[in-house]
């Protein structure tokens, strides 16, 4: 058995992971491409038993991967999972057209016809008619900035049952903290995030934690674990979310004070109102 017999799933379309340049043309896999594989296998662990758990709930599978680049992440699960799954469908939401024209142009190679393609922002595709009312996973693997904000807004507006993100480098509150933080200096801790770097680092933690509270204010349950392996990325943290109906006061205060502690209302309409200013 070949080293590539070891690493392919059964079923898994060659073609695909050749397009994907995981694979060479004549078959062959590289060192690098063998570490993305295992990265994209990686996270995909973690987000079968969450499709699994869908179709338990006989629901047609209609996935959303919000600011998808080359839709890599959607074009592997449709090849490992939801192709085989009766009415599944696939929604990759990409703002770059160049992006989007060869995901559409990669999936009618494979004859992927349950795969969409959007060139719309995460914040846009909440009034798109190309989407339906109901969608029950949302993926965002590495949307910049505030648009992992947009994908989980879109995830409450469609009421998806599971939430799978892994939020990407952070500016907006680094830099509310950047301009308020000479206001805070008597307070001790302004220390947590007074020097430049830990600012930076400081904003972007705070920005997951706030994302876990808002979820879980939502009746979600919340995991926040590393993702291992994901040597390429210095954006490790995998936040995945399940609605549980759970009880959302206690984590909707901590949400409110965390706010007001760090001078953040000015954000604060996404938490609370589902709008951005
Ligand atoms: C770092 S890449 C990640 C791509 C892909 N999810 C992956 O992990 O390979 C971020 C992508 O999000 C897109 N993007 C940035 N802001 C967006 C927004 N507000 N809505 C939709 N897509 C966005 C960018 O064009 C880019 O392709």
């Amino acid at each position: 058995m070949t080293k590539i017999d070891l690493e392919l799933r059964p079923g898994q379309s060659l073609e695909l992971l050749k397009e994907l340049h995981i694979l060479t043309r004549d078959g062959k896999i590289n060192q690098d491409s063998r570490r993305k594989l295992k990265q994209v296998y990686h996270l995909y662990q973690f987000i079968e038993p969450l499709l699994n758990d869908l179709v338990h709930s006989d629901l047609a599978i209609k996935l959303a991967d919000m600011g998808a680049g080359k839709s890599y992440l959607g074009f592997i699960i449709n090849d490992l999972f939801l192709k085989h799954q009766n009415n599944s469908h696939v929604y990759a939401i990409e703002t770059r057209q160049e992006l989007v024209t060869k995901s559409q142009e990669l999936a009618k190679i494979l004859n992927f016809t349950n795969m969409s393609f959007l060139p719309l922002s995460n914040q846009d595709s909440l009034k798109s008619n190309m989407l339906p009312n109901n969608i029950q996973m949302v993926t965002a693997l590495h949307a910049c900035d505030r648009a992992t904000d947009e994908a989980i807004t879109f995830a409450l507006e469609k009421k998806a049952k599971h939430i799978v993100l892994v939020p990407c480098c952070q500016a907006e509150v680094a830099g509310i903290l950047r301009e308020k933080k000479s206001k805070m200096l008597s307070g001790s801790m302004v220390e947590l995030f007074r020097h430049s770097l830990h600012t930076r680092e400081f904003g972007s933690h705070l920005t997951n934690v706030l994302r876990c509270l808002w979820l879980e204010s939502k009746g979600y349950q919340v995991t926040v674990t590393e993702l291992v392996g994901w040597e390429h990325s210095m954006k490790n943290e995998l936040i995945i979310a399940t609605y549980k109906n759970l009880p959302g006061n206690r984590a909707q205060k901590k949400l409110e004070d965390i706010l007001v502690e760090f001078n953040l209302e000015s954000i604060q309409d996404r938490y609370f109102n589902n709008s951005f200013s």
